[in-house]
């Protein structure tokens, strides 16, 4: 009979549909900021680049922008800059750094990324670098 094999099929999608819902990470945007801040912003600021406004780019724009992780015109990587063997190498100097040492890194990308959306151009609180 059909319906006894799609009826466990169907309970069983359902099951993985909340358990993923479950565990999906909410992120922490103020965390996100604060990384932007001391980690992306301080290397923009030194570099001739300059400071890059969240606000610069429409949340559409800053989505595909993390998508694609091409930073620095496609030179390296912006989850490069989030990882955690980054983060260990400029801890010594720098406080964020030092202090998200152990985040995982899809947790501090997903904090970022909030951070970036609320502060886009479209955002909720357009947002600067300071
Ligand atoms: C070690 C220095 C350094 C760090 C750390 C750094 N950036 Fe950059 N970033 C640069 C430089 C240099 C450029 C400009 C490259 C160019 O124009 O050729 C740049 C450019 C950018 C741009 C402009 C678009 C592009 O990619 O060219 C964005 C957006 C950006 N960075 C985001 C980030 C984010 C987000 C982080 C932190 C997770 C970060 N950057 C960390 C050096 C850095």
């Amino acid at each position: 009979m059909k319906l006894r094999t799609t009826l466990p099929v169907a309970a069983l999608l359902a099951l993985i549909g909340t358990s993923f819902s479950a565990q999906a990470y909410d992120a922490d945007w103020k965390r996100g900021r604060v990384y932007y801040r001391s980690v992306c912003t301080s290397c923009h600021t030194a570099s001739p680049v300059g400071s890059i406004n969240p606000s610069t780019k429409t949340k559409a724009e800053w989505g595909t922008y993390l998508l694609l992780d091409k930073h620095a015109k496609g030179k390296d990587t912006v989850s490069k800059y989030v990882s955690k063997s980054y983060r260990a190498s400029i801890k010594a100097t720098n406080k964020a750094a030092e202090k998200f040492a152990d985040t995982p890194d899809a947790e501090l990308l997903d904090d970022i990324k909030a951070f970036l959306i609320k502060g886009a151009k479209d955002g909720d609180s357009p947002a600067t670098c300071s």
